[in-house]
């Protein structure tokens, strides 16, 4: 068997989520109810055709889900550059599945979600990070990026927006990563999990276009769990112009998906023909909470800065003055204050805590405050320790 390093950063929410008062390690904006959908959209509530015979449905997801997926993507885009997966974690395992193995040379943006450079190397490419600095705004740098580039890099793997740090590729270095892509003949992979939610792009910076718009190799992931709140559907999906890459990709999936749930697939169609209505509302819930999370960090900050002021999607990471160890820190916090914060090393990035600010506003609102009281107590037993 291949060796597969553990998946760091969900086995600690795994360990937490369910028993904790405040979540401020959620990644989805917060999750809605079926009956809320139809409250935000005045559309009318969503039932389940009870006649609906439950078959495995249409293999690759139905035409009409796939048809409102590709309407996210534009007008160049159909149901035929959609296959449906069970969630972005599907789609991005599906992918490497199909692109990548031994002898492949992959090269992906460092930190991002584990998974985009742990599972190619599990199946045996050699995998370059190509590390996100601070003097470069947290970005790929594309001289880097040229310079990593050797004569077997089969793909490149960007993550926009960024988890964990929130910050956004620009158009113009998508573009450019896109012509060097073709120049050498390299696919690129684009988890575009958190698309579209561009709530806080600095001033004159328009919201990047999707990967797959700009370049015909490329091939970008997606799903209804962030920026529309429906997690609990487990449906995501890839989207590419390249029709091969899709029919080698279905070819892979008919081994470990069949097809994802008829339930799931309706209740996704429900929701992406009131997607207008639910991006409004996430957007705005961005916007109320980072208000919260900006005034907290204004007012400490001294002990919390961001690594990079969040720009969109849903998560940021902050450093904490003077605790280098945050994954024994976050695990205090969600057992001693029933917080729950995402510790920097599941990242490769100590000192810092990720911090998800799409969730329910409460959580904000009376997570924080313990955020700073746990600090002062972690900081006064350490004291009485080193005593
Ligand atoms: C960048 C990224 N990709 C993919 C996923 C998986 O999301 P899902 O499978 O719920 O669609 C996550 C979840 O946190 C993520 O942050």
């Amino acid at each position: 068997m291949p060796f597969q390093e553990d998946f760091a950063v969900e086995q600690f929410m795994d360990r937490y989520e369910t028993g904790i008062s405040y979540n401020l390690g959620e990644t989805c904006c917060h999750s809605l109810t079926l009956a809320e959908i139809s409250q935000l959209s005045n559309d009318k509530p969503f039932q389940l055709d009870p006649d609906m015979r439950l078959t495995y449905g249409a293999i690759k997801g139905s035409k009409d889900l796939r048809t409102l997926i590709a309407g996210l993507y534009g007008v160049q885009f159909s149901a035929d550059n959609v296959l449906v997966t069970n969630g972005a974690i599907g789609a991005n395992f599906l992918l490497y599945y199909t692109l990548v193995g031994k002898g492949d040379h992959v090269i992906c943006v460092h930190p991002t979600y584990s998974q985009l450079y742990s599972v190619p190397k599990m199946f045996g490419a050699e995998v370059t990070l190509l590390e996100l600095s601070e003097k470069d705004s947290f970005l790929p740098n594309l001289d880097t990026l040229k310079k990593a580039i050797k004569s077997n890099t089969k793909l490149i793997i960007i993550n926009n927006p960024n988890n964990p740090l929130g910050c956004v590729i620009s158009d113009e270095l998508l573009t450019s990563i896109c012509e060097l892509c073709k120049e050498k003949n390299v696919y690129l992979h684009c988890d575009e999990v958190y698309r579209p939610i561009f709530h806080s792009l600095p001033s004159g910076v328009t919201t990047p276009r999707s990967a797959a718009q700009i370049y015909d190799n490329a091939v970008v992931s997606g799903s209804m769990s962030k920026a529309f709140s429906l997690a609990g559907i487990r449906l995501g999906w890839i989207v590419s112009k390249n029709a091969k890459l899709l029919r080698d990709a279905a070819s892979r999936r008919d081994y470990n998906t069949i097809s994802v749930s008829m339930v799931d697939d309706a209740v996704a169609q429900y929701a992406l023909k009131n997607c207008d209505a639910i991006v409004k509302r996430n957007y705005e819930l961005c916007l109320e909470n980072l208000k919260i999370l900006d005034k907290f960090m204004d007012g400490n900050a001294d002990i919390f800065q961001y690594v990079c002021k969040p720009q969109a999607g849903t998560v940021c990471l902050i450093k904490v003055s003077q605790i280098e160890d945050t994954l024994s820190f976050a695990k205090f916090l969600a057992e001693e204050y029933s917080v729950l914060t995402v510790p920097g090393e599941t990242f490769d990035f100590p000192g810092t805590l990720r911090i998800g600010y799409a969730n329910d506003t409460k959580d904000l609102q009376e997570g924080l405050p313990l955020l700073k009281s746990a600090y002062t107590n972690w900081l006064a037993r350490e004291t009485v320790d080193g005593n």
